[in-house]
Formats: C-alpha cells, sequence, structure tokens
C-alpha cells in the first residue's frame, strides 16, 4: 500500500483501495468533482444515482486525505455540544442540523446495505462523560438541549455499562455507529464505477474556468469539461478569501493502544473537557484496539509538550492504561464559527461551482449530508437544510467566535519580520527542520539523515504566509489557512495546490556558505 507519504500512519491506511489509472485524455461529463475522499465519493454516487454522468479526481491515492486519518465515529453528538449549537444556530436550525447527521447514519447504512459493502459498520451506543472541572449539571444542561434538538431517547445514568473503565455520571445516546473507513471507501468506489462514474487519481487540479462548458484545469494537462463542478476537496477550493477567514485548521491526534478482548466495549465514548477527549475500540488482524483522540491545536501552532504523550498519560491516569503506544497519527479538522460545514454554493460562483468544507470534527456525517443537499442543489430541487449550511452564512451570535478564531491567521503573518527559529543550518540536527532567516528571506530547511540539507523557501504558495516546522509529524505547516507540506516540499493538504518553492544549485552552497 502507498502510505500516507512520511507523515504518521493510521490504522485504516493498512487497507490498499486498489489500482486505477490516472487521467490521460481530456473528458466530458453532466458534473465534476475534485477530491476522492468520502465526501467526494458520496456525491459522485448519488448524482450517478439521479442520471448524471460523473468524473472524479484526486491529487493522490484514492481515500488518503483525512478520511483514512478518521476515527471514524458516525454520530449526531457533534463537536460544539448540543446548547453550544443552539447558542450559535437558533433553536430551530440546531435541531435541523443534528437530525441532518442523524439521517446521514441512516443514510450511509442504507448505501453499506444497497451495495453490500463491508465495511465493519455496527450501530452502537454513545457515551459522554463530564471531563476535569466539571460537574454532572454539564450533563443535565446537555440532556435538555439534545431533547429539544429532537434527540428524546438520550438519558442520564449513573454510569455506563463499560468493562473498560469508570466513566461516572453520563449520557447515553443509542444509534451512534462505527465503520472501517478504508473499507467503506473501497466498496463505495467499486460502486461508483459500476453506475458508469470514472475515477481518476493522482490527478491534481489547478484550477475551474466558469463559463458553458465550466473546465477544470489538471496538472497533467488534460481537462474536463462540465457544467458544474463539486470542491470536495477539504480545505475550500475556488472560493473567495472570504470564505477562508471564516474556517480555522486544527491538528487533532489519536493515539492506539493493544487491548485484552475482556477490557473492550462496543461502544463511543467523549468527555466534555475542551478539548475534548474520545475513545472507540476497533479490530485489527491481531485483536483489539482501542483509540483515543484529542490534544488538538491550531495547525501551525505548536504546542509545548507531545501532543501523542499527553494522550498517554490522560490513558493513564484516566482510563489505568500502561501498555506502550501501538499506533499514533494526527489529521486535520477545519472549525467553522457555528460548528456546522459549509456546503452549498461557492460564493465566488453561485451557479456551477458546489463545495463541501469546514467538516469541524463530523466529516464522515457531513460528507452524507453533503452528498444529498448538493445532488438536489445541482437537480434544482428543494432541500430544508440549504439555509443551515449556506457557506455564504455569518450568524451574528457566532462573529465573535469567528474574529477571534481568524484573528491567529492574520497574526501567523507576523512571522516574516522575526527571526528564525535557529541562526545557522549548523543548528539543525538530521531528520529536523527550522526555518532560518536570511536576509530579508525566510528559508525553510530539512535535514535529512544522512545529514543532507534540504533547502526552501519558506513563503506558502498559498497566500504567502510562513511555514512552520511540525516536529510530531516532520512536516511543513502554514498557521494561516492550513496548508501542510512534506519535509520535502510537496503539497499534503491544501488550500495550497503546489509545494514549497525548492532553492536549488549553486543558491544553496551560497547560503550554506553565508551561514557558515
Ligand atoms: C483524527 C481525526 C478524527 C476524526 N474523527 C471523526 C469522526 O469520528 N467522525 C467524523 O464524522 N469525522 C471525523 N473526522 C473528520 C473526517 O474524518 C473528515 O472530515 C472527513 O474524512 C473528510 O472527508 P473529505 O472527503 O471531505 O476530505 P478528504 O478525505 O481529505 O478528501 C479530500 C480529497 O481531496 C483531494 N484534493 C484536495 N485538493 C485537490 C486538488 N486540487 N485536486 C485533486 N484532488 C484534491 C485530497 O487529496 C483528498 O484526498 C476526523 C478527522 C481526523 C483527522
Ligand atoms: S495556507 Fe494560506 S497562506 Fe498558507
Amino acid at each position: 500500500v502507498e502510505k500516507k507519504r512520511e507523515e504518521t500512519v493510521s490504522i485504516w491506511q493498512e487497507l490498499e483501495l486498489g489500482f486505477l489509472p490516472a487521467l490521460s485524455s481530456h473528458q466530458q461529463s453532466d458534473v465534476c468533482v475534485i477530491g476522492g475522499g468520502i465526501s467526494g465519493l458520496l456525491i459522485a454516487y448519488q448524482l450517478l444515482k439521479s442520471g448524471k454522468s460523473v468524473v472524479v479526481l484526486e491529487r493522490e491515492s484514492l481515500g488518503l486525505g483525512q478520511t483514512s486519518l478518521t476515527s471514524a465515529h458516525l454520530s449526531f453528538v457533534l463537536d460544539r455540544s448540543f446548547h453550544k449549537l443552539q447558542r450559535l444556530n437558533g433553536k430551530k436550525n440546531a435541531r435541523l442540523a443534528v437530525e441532518a447527521h442523524r439521517d446521514a447514519i441512516a443514510e450511509i447504512e442504507q448505501i453499506i446495505r444497497e451495495e453490500r459493502i463491508e465495511c465493519e459498520f455496527e450501530r452502537i451506543n454513545g457515551f459522554l462523560f463530564y471531563g476535569e472541572g466539571e460537574s454532572e449539571k454539564t450533563l443535565e444542561k446537555e440532556l435538555r438541549a439534545a431533547q429539544e434538538c429532537g434527540i428524546e431517547n438520550a438519558e442520564l445514568l449513573a454510569q455506563a455499562p463499560s468493562r473498560s473503565f469508570q466513566t461516572g455520571p453520563c449520557l447515553r445516546f443509542p444509534n451512534q455507529a462505527i465503520f472501517h473507513p478504508q473499507k467503506f471507501l473501497a466498496g463505495l468506489s467499486q460502486a461508483v464505477i459500476q453506475r458508469g462514474g470514472k475515477i481518476f487519481p493522482h490527478t491534481n487540479v489547478m484550477q475551474v474556468e466558469p463559463g458553458k462548458p465550466m473546465r477544470v484545469l489538471t496538472g497533467r494537462g488534460f481537462q474536463i469539461a462540465c457544467q458544474d463542478v463539486v470542491a470536495a476537496t477539504h480545505a475550500p477550493f475556488a472560493v473567495p478569501s472570504s470564505m477562508h477567514a471564516k474556517l480555522a485548521p486544527y491538528r487533532t491526534y489519536v493515539a492506539a493502544f493493544r487491548m485484552p478482548e475482556d477490557k473492550t466495549d462496543k461502544a463511543l465514548f467523549w468527555d466534555t473537557s475542551n478539548p475534548y477527549h474520545y475513545l472507540r475500540f476497533a479490530r485489527d488482524s491481531r485483536g483489539s484496539i482501542l483509540l483515543i483522540g484529542g490534544e488538538d491545536h491550531r495547525t501551525g501552532q505548536i504546542p509545548d509538550g507531545s501532543p501523542y504523550g499527553n494522550l498517554r498519560n490522560w490513558a493513564r491516569d484516566r482510563l489505568g492504561i500502561s501498555q506502550d503506544l501501538e499506533h499514533s497519527w494526527s489529521g486535520q479538522i477545519l472549525e467553522t464559527p457555528d460548528g456546522l460545514a459549509y456546503i452549498g454554493r461557492s460564493p465566488k460562483f453561485e451557479d456551477h461551482i458546489f463545495m463541501v468544507s469546514g467538516d469541524c470534527g463530523s466529516g464522515l456525517t457531513h460528507a452524507a449530508i453533503a452528498s444529498t443537499l448538493l445532488r438536489d442543489l445541482i437537480l434544482e430541487r428543494e432541500n430544508s437544510l440549504e439555509e443551515v449550511f449556506d457557506p455564504s452564512r455569518l450568524h451574528l451570535t457566532s462573529l465573535k467566535n469567528f474574529l477571534l478564531e481568524s484573528s491567529f491567521g492574520g497574526a501567523a503573518y507576523s512571522d516574516w519580520v522575526t527571526a528564525g527559529d535557529v541562526e545557522t543550518y549548523d543548528e539543525i540536527r538530521k531528520g529536523e527542520g527550522a526555518v532560518v532567516r536570511d536576509g530579508a528571506n525566510k528559508i525553510a530547511a530539512y535535514r535529512d539523515n544522512h545529514g543532507h540539507l534540504h533547502l526552501y523557501s519558506a513563503v506558502c504558495p498559498h497566500w504567502k504566509g510562513i511555514v512552520r516546522w511540525n516536529t510530531a509529524e516532520k512536516t511543513w505547516d502554514c498557521p494561516c489557512h492550513g496548508s501542510r507540506f512534506e519535509k520535502t516540499g510537496k503539497v499534503i493538504c491544501g488550500p495550497a495546490v503546489c509545494g514549497l518553492k525548492e532553492i536549488v544549485g549553486g543558491e544553496v552552497e551560497e547560503r550554506k556558505q553565508a551561514s557558515a
């Protein structure tokens, strides 16, 4: 299997999704979907079922974006609590959103049944317990808000029926689900192909040219002529700058421990801390694994201490787990001010470009919502969720949050005038990277394990933020809008569509000598 580059690898990435060739000729279709993660493939599937012809373009191998890094809870208990959703969106829209996530789980279940996809889908209970410094009152408040959002069968328990740990008082939410995301995508991509869809991995989209037809231009020199374009690229694509200001990229971490069978539960668990911790069990060929996640932080704002170390400490202190980490990985989520994704017409091209972005940590169910909502918008059908997820929305109640979130992206541009992480290239150890000031320039310097120095411009090709070295992942991360790059400069995730500019040949020697 082609692993996720040099980053940490998730347990799901052990499954290969099968070989498909890259785009090698011009194509025509009703709709071109950019992005081959769960969003892109679900949207393609629903459009094909409604009689549209569809081409899917994916920059990398299929499904190796955030979908392969997920913890794969299918839940209508969203990262923002029920009462916050109500405050930020109003009671009516909070209820519509929660019901949409509940229906999204049912939609995924229906597709799995109809297409006979073997992906370990199971309906299970979810338990919310309170975190440090909180009390049962938090749970009582959440229960009332959950009921007002239409979740009438939630209940307060003194303790979850758990073999793995003592939750204490908790809320039980029936009818959550888990699945194996890569197995689901394997089956879904087969269903897309069987229904006449065309999928081209290793095909980077560089630009969309509006018109009749729309033209999707790829880095391979071939283009797709189509009526409608859907950007299911996780980070938004072909949007105005105001859209980036409404999104805040966060890194989020998962630590996995091997567990004895008698200490496992078929259930999901979360706490009410901010950022919160969650737990779920998964299986591989060797038995049961416990996934613990959390420790989120703004992308590019590298925390003191190790997020994995913090998760291990939490597992030890809260759950009594003393075994070593078996797997660990991180991924990216995009937060919006009101806790709901942007799904609908791209504000820049009102008519024929559609988008889904801003997963808010619930991107699997947001993907299923996007698949039916965008299908309806493209087919010009009414859909009661259009306003709730409209990318152009800016609720006044969430304006303060929005300004706070976006201010870090703005502050990150101040890196242009600060000193480097180190003064000379000699200070960079093998296997590490650092930003070095070089006159008016900032250089992203990485020293490989053989001691060779690789130099890149530290200027992010998206909108000229200055990238920062991420020690946990050995990547360059842009704090402005979350673009990430391999240590050798290649783009991992957008909004940037190309890599860091390499400083080559004589320039390298000149800079090394200048630093000596
Ligand atoms: C650690 C972690 C835990 C999570 N847990 C949960 C959870 O329990 N439940 C939940 O609902 N959600 C969860 N999420 C979120 C969820 O996994 C994601 O939101 C979801 O998988 C995103 O799917 P996607 O298809 O929108 O994006 P991706 O899977 O990232 O797919 C987008 C694709 O677009 C491609 N692309 C981008 N730009 C271009 C371009 N220019 N040309 C061509 N292709 C392009 C990318 O290569 C990528 O493959 C979690 C996320 C993380 C990181
Ligand atoms: S991601 Fe926008 S400037 Fe880097």
